[in-house]
């Protein structure tokens, strides 16, 4: 029977694999098997035979036991980590496949546009996401009860407690948005900076908006100020059509449509030529060879004053448009989102 035992835990450690454990189990516990054999004899023992036989049977048939399912556990172990070796996920392969990364669209169209104002002698400012009521709103002559607050769908900030953001004016909870606009940097910028100032100020922005084709509810902008003496709506009308075609080349052209903006007086819708059709009309344009870009106008004195500019002495115009639709038109893009689905086989083709 020692035999038996010495040649089963043998067996046992020489399999290789689940499968031939299994068989290996067969051959030791079985009926046929030489310990099974031997049981089968018991009863035809005589009592202290029996005894003896019996319990160097049991201690055999306990050993093996352990035997096999320790040898069980250990091949199961290994399997499991075959497995997981032989699924593992190589997620560096994107490096070896279409090449290295590269800016995203929006920061792309945004180099560019900084790289045109900067070559027309502008400079480049940016101000905090986070804002205050006085500069999104107050100091750009909107104060709390103004209708046209409602043109901008605003989303506000539940600091709770936390009052430390605020500066200027603001300060409580509910005096803490997130800009609509890039204009509060205008305010930011004439509080620091004396006249004459030119500068342009991109970044992002926020409302309260579904995303559709057209729309989101983080987007970007861009700002434009000009603040000097002698500074006129021509100045205005003439800076817009240079980048125009800066930006377009000389086909795309802008022109200005008188509208409605409490900072600015006047103020003006600024359209350029479709880019798509070039002003023969379109689907895109509404078969007006028209598009819509942004708003522009003369500061208004009010918002000079708040900045402690004399507006006696200084003049500016303030132009404001965003970015995520000029690259979507750029590149004939026809919706908003897939800009921010992140799927880098849409991302990769810019
Ligand atoms: N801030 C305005 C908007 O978001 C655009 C604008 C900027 C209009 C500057 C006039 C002057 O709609």
């Amino acid at each position: 029977m020692g035999d038996a035992r010495a040649r089963g835990l043998v067996a046992v450690s020489a399999a290789a694999s689940a499968d031939e454990l299994a068989e290996v189990e067969t051959t030791l516990f079985g009926r046929k098997s030489v310990l099974g054999q031997i049981k089968q004899t018991l009863g035809s023992l005589d009592h202290e035979h029996r005894a003896t036989v019996g319990r160097a049977l049991n201690e055999a048939q306990l050993a093996l036991r352990e035997a096999h399912a320790a040898a069980a556990d250990d091949l199961a172990t290994a399997a499991r980590r075959e497995q997981l070796r032989s699924e593992q996920l190589d997620l560096t392969e994107s490096l070896a496949g279409p090449g290295r990364g590269h800016l995203h669209l929006v920061t792309q169209t945004t180099e560019r546009l900084e790289d045109v104002f900067v070559g027309m002698g502008f400079t480049v400012s940016e101000g905090p996401q986070a804002e205050t009521d006085w500069y999104n709103f107050e100091a750009l002559n909107l104060p709390a009860a103004h209708p046209a607050r409602s043109m901008w769908d605003t989303l506000y900030l539940d600091l709770g407690e936390r009052t430390e953001l605020g500066d200027g004016e603001g300060g409580e909870a509910s005096n803490v948005l997130l800009r609509t606009h890039t204009s509060p940097v205008q305010i930011r910028v004439m509080e620091v900076q004396p006249p004459p100032i030119y500068t342009i100020c991109p970044g992002r922005v926020f409302r309260r908006d579904t995303a559709d084709a057209s729309h989101m509810p983080v987007f970007h902008q861009i700002e434009g100020l000009v603040v000097d003496r002698g500074i006129s709506f021509t100045d205005l009308a003439g800076t817009l059509e240079e980048f125009t075609s800066a930006y377009f080349g000389k086909a795309i052209s802008s022109r200005l449509r008188p509208s409605y903006f409490p900072f600015t007086e006047p103020s003006a819708e600024f359209d350029i030529t479709c880019v798509l059709c070039e002003g023969s009309g379109c689907q895109t344009c509404g078969r007006t060879g028209w598009i819509e870009l942004g708003g522009c106008g003369m500061v208004h004195p009010n918002v000079l004053s708040n900045c402690g500019i004399d507006f006696e002495e200084w003049t500016g115009f303030a132009f404001g448009f965003g970015i995520d639709r000029l690259a979507l038109m750029r590149h004939g893009i026809d919706d908003l989102r897939d800009m921010y689905t992140n799927d880098t086989r849409f991302l990769a083709q810019f």
